[in-house]
Parts: structure tokens; sequence; C-alpha cells
């Protein structure tokens, strides 16, 4: 009951994720992996995508992880189905299929959705929402320069600014609401509500948590244990460059530790 939770992404956007689950499920220890070696995901076939997420899980599970967090739009879209064939005993939460919850409200309005190519390109978000709602309007987008940007700390640059001006000017008066598809672009809210004012930004990561809550709870695996978690964080390119992003985003000392995938 009281081992931790696996959560991965390419990089720091899962922690956009880890934010929602501290909050959901604040009792809970949390293992993070941002591959920042292989960094950025947006770009990879499915193929290597899922030889990634395979090693990931597997260091995961080696720490005793009694459930894995897909934090990350890219592997949701293109592993999911695959990584849950072969764990079937370990609850597994992606952020694509529980973030279709968070657009209900939103159903009859002008719906954009960005996200990295390899998200954009499978397409599975807008086929579940067209699955639940019929009629929606609802057009998609890559961008795949926010995740790297995100990836350096440059929530509020001139340069994001420029990159979001560019994806997204079009849009501007035609949505009512983007759906962030990508983990890292909460990171870009700043930027993207000046680019995009007067729209709805919906995160994936609110729903995600509420999944994961309530996956825990069904299987009995609520850590009954009180007193503040320790979490772990491990990168594997330099944490001397995740830490201090990380820290920025959480609020919280996040010393990372290396980690290798070969
Ligand atoms: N944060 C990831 C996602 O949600 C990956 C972004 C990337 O590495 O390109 O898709």
């Amino acid at each position: 009951m009281n081992r931790p939770i696996g959560v991965f992404d390419s990089g720091v956007g899962g922690l956009t994720v880890v934010r929602a689950l501290r909050e959901h499920l604040p009792n809970e220890r949390i293992i993070y992996v941002g591959d920042t070696a292989r960094a950025p995901y947006g770009g990879l076939s499915a193929e290597t995508l899922l030889t990634y997420s395979r090693q990931i899980v597997r260091f995961l599970l080696n720490k005793d992880v009694k459930a894995v967090v897909l934090a990350c739009g890219t592997t949701s879209s293109t592993a999911y189905e695959a990584l849950i064939a072969e764990n079937p005993d370990i609850p597994m939460v992606d952020v694509i299929r529980p973030g279709v919850a968070a657009v209900e409200r939103l159903a009859n309005q002008r719906l954009g959705f960005i996200a990295t190519v390899a998200t954009v390109r499978k397409g599975l978000f807008a086929r579940l929402l067209r699955e639940a709602y019929p009629d929606i309007n609802i057009k998609s987008r890559a961008c795949p320069l926010f995740a790297p940007m995100a990836e350096w700390g440059l929530f509020a640059s001139a340069v994001t600014r420029w990159a979001a001006e560019t994806y997204l000017r079009d849009w501007r008066g035609n949505i009512d609401a983007l759906v962030l598809g990508c983990t890292h672009y909460p990171l870009l809210t700043d930027v993207l509500g000046e680019v995009l004012p007067n729209v709805y930004f919906v995160d994936l990561a609110d729903e995600t948590a509420k999944k994961t809550a309530e996956r825990l709870r069904e299987g009995g695996l609520l850590n009954d244990s009180s007193g503040p978690p320790l979490h772990e964080y491990y990168a594997s390119g330099k944490p001397e460059i995740f830490g201090p992003i990380a820290e920025k985003i959480l609020g919280i000392p996040c010393k990372a530790s290396k980690i290798n995938f070969k």
C-alpha cells in the first residue's frame, strides 16, 4: 500500500501531472523519471517510443511502484495499450483517455487541440471526443517547438511568444477553448494567454490525477501512512539542469539523480 507511484515523461512536462497528483493524493510517494537525454519525444516513431517507455516502466517496477502514470501525451497516444497488455497487474493511467472528461462541459464550443507531432498524427484524442460527442467542433495542430522551449525553462520568453504567435495566430477569435495535449504546455499558459486572449485552457493533469486516485482506491492501494511523503526524481540527461527547472514548476526542492537507459 505504501509503495510509491511511478510517473514518467520525456522531461519536465510530466511535472504538471505531478503537481495535480500531489494535490489529489497528498500522502502518496512519487518516483519521477524525466527521459531528458532522449527528449523531445514528439518527433520519434511509435516503435522507439514503446522501446523507451518499456525501459522506463522496467526501471519503475524495479523500484517497486504500485502504479504507473504516463504523464506524457505522446507515449499515452502510442505506447499505453502495449504497456497495459504487458503489465496486467499494475494499474496504469495515461493522460489522453482521462482527459476526454475535461472537455465534457465544453463540448458545444469551438475547440482547438495542440500537442506533439506524434500525438496529433495519432489523432487519438480527437477520435475519442468524436465518439463521445459526434457533433464536436475540434481542430488539431502540432507545436513541436513548445516542449523543447519548456524543457529549457523558457516559459515566458520572447522566443516562446514568437513560436506561439507563429503557430496559433490564425486561431485567434476562432476557438473558445484550447486543449493542451502535451504535458509541457501548461507551463506556457502565460504566453498562450497573450496570443489567444479570452480562450479557456484545458489541462489534462487534473483528470489524470483523479483517475489515478480512483484506480488506487479501487485496488485498495491508497497510502495509509501520514506525514509528508519523500519523492524521488531521476533524469537521463543532466540532473543539474532538470533539478532547478523542476523546483520552479513544483515549488519544492527537487534533487534529481542520474539514470542511464541502454
Ligand atoms: N510531455 C510530452 C507530451 O505530453 C512529451 C513532449 C516531447 O518530449 O516532445 O507529449
